[in-house]
């Protein structure tokens, strides 16, 4: 284990904080003391000592002798049961992974996968130290503000078609974010989310594989949502959920509705292929049919961004007339509005 993690919680959604599930459940209702006691089958104060492990985990928790236990006020964190019991999925989130601080969630996820965590995993951090962006770049991941997210996948697909995963991906967020605020985002190829044309949530697949299998990938998934200010260097191109609604928004309901969209277009991609979902992601594209600059490390050009291919490569027609096929990967792309 690396120096700066802090609080870890590891779960299964077959073995949870029984009496938080049910408290969770019951939505701020009361639950009785002797309900508790004959579910679980413990004294009552063996149930004193969970409800103040939930007290101490940050839940404010009511207790009246005549009614019982109920959950006023519960702490804004992405703890797994929240996400279980607001969330209905069948594989993703079986085993979570819960930081309060870490490095970055990706670099744990890689190292879990290594020693054969399985297809689904969640690892999820309140904070990431050293959040890792594309392209060698940092994730700005304050503590408590946005979903700091990796999913370890084992698909059965060729290497080439990983990105399209990312793509999936950027599909999900999106619509979870639509279907959860109201607020219209749109993709930037090959997979930023944008509001207002600001980018509220990147994605950073990285994959273990041999020439013709997938080992491992692991998603990770950041998405800006209550963050109220930006350093410097990207105040002018980022945006949260927040600035956006112009009101704070619940994570857990962001985080359920992502990983619910994602778990549907990926058994639908696993059973179909990835056409169904491509056909949307071109639907919520912001570039298609737009100019582009696009910026390799050999140099740049623009042009107009006609379609994406099978490969979830870009086609780009240049200003001589030219198709240009671009790959992710190497390349920046300037949106131009
Ligand atoms: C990008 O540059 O657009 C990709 C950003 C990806 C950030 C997420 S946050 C969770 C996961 N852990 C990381 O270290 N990075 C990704």
């Amino acid at each position: 284990m690396s120096a700066d993690k802090s609080i870890a919680i590891v779960r299964d959604k077959k073995n949870p904080d029984r009496l938080l599930m049910m408290m969770l459940a019951a939505k701020g209702g009361y639950i009785s003391g002797e309900e508790i006691s004959r579910k679980f089958g413990v004294s009552r104060s063996a149930i004193w000592k969970q409800v103040n492990h939930l007290r101490e985990m940050g839940y404010e928790m009511e207790s009246s002798t005549r009614l019982g236990y109920r959950i006023f006020k519960s702490p804004d964190l992405l703890f797994p049961e929240e996400i279980w019991s607001k969330a209905e999925l069948s594989f993703l989130g079986d085993r979570i992974y819960y930081y309060s601080t870490i490095g970055s969630t990706n670099s744990e996820a890689k190292r879990l996968a290594q020693e054969g965590a399985s297809h689904g995993t969640l690892i999820i951090a309140e904070e990431q130290t050293r959040g890792k962006g594309r392209m060698g770049r940092v994730w700005t991941s304050p503590r408590g503000t946005g979903i700091w997210v990796s999913i370890v996948l084992k698909p059965q697909i060729m290497p080439s078609e990983a990105p399209k995963l990312t793509m999936l991906t950027a599909v999900a967020v999106t619509e979870a974010i639509t279907e959860k605020t109201g607020i219209s985002a749109g993709i930037k190829w090959p997979n930023d989310v944008l509001i207002d044309g600001k980018k509220v949530c990147g994605i950073l697949t990285e994959m273990s594989a041999e020439t013709d299998v997938v080992n491992y990938v692991v998603i990770g998934t950041g998405i800006n949502v209550n963050n109220d200010i930006f350093p410097d260097e990207i105040k002018d191109t980022a945006i949260s959920l927040k600035i956006a609604a112009g009101n704070a928004v619940d994570r857990i309901q962001i985080l359920a509705g992502f990983l619910e969209r994602l778990e549907y277009h990926y058994k639908t991609a696993m059973a179909r292929g990835f056409e169904p979902v491509l056909n949307e992601w071109r639907k919520l594209c912001c570039n298609l049919g737009k100019p582009v600059e696009i910026v390799t490390r050999d140099g740049s050009f623009t042009g107009i961004a006609e379609d994406i291919d099978e490969q979830g490569a870009l086609i780009v027609k240049k200003t001589d007339g030219k198709f240009e096929r671009v790959l992710s990967g190497d390349v920046s792309l300037k949106y131009r509005r």
